[in-house]
């Protein structure tokens, strides 16, 4: 049985970081809650409080930066169908030969909490395909199983969830019999979390016996993978590569042969998938050089002059991170083996905060800093980055909104309007203003030349494409 501390000896923990008024209700809590309030102080990591005031001072500073442009290996045709960049084309070979040897795992990072959907569930189950309403955890998982047909080994995947997520993940992939997957090769690990700041930089409750926690970023993954024991289950595989991608991206291909060959013969540590900005305003993450060295600039983080700044051939700011990665599991594991800590970043928030009664108040403003780690952090780390130009309405169609392009019906136009041009090549006018009814299953092809081959014998026509389609 584990003795709960007295509150002396919390107290005593506390004091030397200012946080005692954690103890603040103590008075009134019973004894479990008094449990479960000392243990979370218990795990509370007070070296890191240093770090997060930190946070908060880059956040509120203009940091200076010396950026340019990064080099990219760019698209070789522009036009659908759309051609890979030379480089990545000829290592295609690479990537199927690591498939083939069983080398790369897939690892999917799903443990946000969704809260910009509006979706009460964890995102990957949001049912998102305009006929079949299949979610996007079952496209991954067909997309998965295709890759295992193709090439004779399905890798395993490896999800990070979160705690808030994580009964809810597992019983779906439970309920729906993994997808067809190998309940074997599915692993999900829980990212950590931690605590949050007010502007006087205490530490804030969520009810008297609750400190107020949130996932610790897609970062999280290094020190989750490596606790709780997925780096270890990496190696004993014979791992070498991890396919990294997130859970909102219904068109990412999620083992993607060209760019894994790309990274594995240009031997780099961590690359990367960009596409061309929409426009300067498009909230994405660019890949680009600070004082020359490789990393993912946050929308938030560039001037409004340097988005806009432009040349002959469009933005000079334009590679997007569409937050596709591949990883050398060496690399992931040097930096395990020293411990490496991912810097954190802070977000000012509405949060609802315990006033001096005890009752939860409802703040009009940003009142908390949340913190996170970003795991394109990793890139400055690493010996050799590669990026490669991805074509955006074959790999990139984030699910982020309730509404708008990246909302649910956006994303339906958006895939309806790719595979109508597969389909007709070009030659059929797509019309907008009717419900997406065209479908073509992730088990089936991935993008319009694997469906051009696919469908080389099975002839269709225009009539087809004006009643609801489903190819299987
Ligand atoms: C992210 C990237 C941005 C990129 C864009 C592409 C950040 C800070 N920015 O933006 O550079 O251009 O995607 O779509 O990430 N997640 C966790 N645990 C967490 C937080 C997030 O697993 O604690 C996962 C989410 O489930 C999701 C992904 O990370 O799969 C992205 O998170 P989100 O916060 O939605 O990122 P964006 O702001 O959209």
């Amino acid at each position: 049985m584990t003795l709960m501390p007295t509150f002396e000896a919390l107290k005593a923990r506390l004091e030397p970081a200012g946080q005692t008024h954690l103890l603040g209700f103590w008075p009134r809590l019973n004894e479990e809650q008094r449990f479960a309030l000392a243990a979370q102080i218990s795990a509370l990591d007070l070296s890191s409080l240093f770090e997060m005031k930190q946070a908060i001072e880059m956040l509120h500073s203009q940091k200076p930066r010396e950026l340019s442009p990064a080099p990219v290996v760019e698209l070789a045709e522009r036009r659908f169908p759309y051609l890979l960049g030379d480089d990545a084309e000829k290592a295609r070979g690479a990537g199927a030969e690591a498939l083939r040897l069983g080398k790369v795992a897939c690892l999917l990072v799903a443990g946000g909490q969704g809260t910009r959907l509006g979706f009460p569930g964890p995102k990957g189950c949001y049912p998102l395909l305009p006929l079949s309403r299949m979610t996007l955890f079952e496209i991954f998982a067909r997309k998965l199983k295709r890759v295992g047909t193709k090439h004779g080994k399905t890798p395993p995947l490896y999800v990070m969830v979160s705690r808030q997520n994580e009964g809810l993940t597992r019983e779906f992939f439970a309920e729906h019999r993994y997808f067809g997957l190998d309940e074997r090769g599915v692993h999900f690990f829980a990212q950590g979390e931690l605590p949050s700041l007010d502007a006087d930089g205490k530490l804030v409750l969520e009810s008297p016996h609750a400190l107020f926690l949130g996932p610790d970023g897609h970062g999280g993954v290094l020190q989750a993978l490596t606790q709780s024991g997925g780096l270890a289950q990496l190696q004993r595989d014979g791992i070498s590569t991890l396919s990294y991608f997130q859970v909102d991206n219904a068109q990412v291909p999620v083992a993607d042969e060209a760019f894994l060959g790309l990274h594995l013969t240009r031997q780099a540590d961590v690359s990367l998938k960009v596409v061309r900005k929409l426009d300067e305003t498009e909230r994405v993450g660019v890949f680009c050089l600070d004082r020359g060295i490789p990393q993912i600039v946050e929308y938030s983080e560039f001037s409004e002059a340097q988005s806009k700044l432009r040349d002959e051939r469009g933005l000079v700011y334009w590679a997007g991170s569409i937050a596709v990665h591949a990883f050398s599991v060496a690399f992931l594991e040097r930096l395990a083996a020293s411990s490496t800590r991912l810097p954190l970043h802070a977000a000012h928030k509405k949060v609802p905060v315990l006033d001096a009664r005890g009752e939860l108040v409802t703040p009009h403003a940003p009142n908390v800093y949340r913190f996170e780690r970003f795991i394109f952090d990793t890139l400055p780390l690493a010996r050799h980055v590669v990026a490669l130009e991805v074509p955006r309405e074959e790999q990139f169609l984030p699910l982020k909104n309730p509404d708008g392009p990246f909302g649910p019906e956006g994303v339906r136009q958006a895939l309806d309007h790719y595979w109508r041009q597969a389909l007709a090549a070009g030659a059929t006018a797509v019309t907008h203003d009717r419900p997406p009814q065209l479908e073509v299953d992730p088990l089936l092809a991935e993008n319009a030349r694997e469906l051009a081959e696919v469908l080389a014998s099975r002839r269709l026509s225009a009539q087809d494409l004006d009643r609801p389609l489903r190819l299987t």
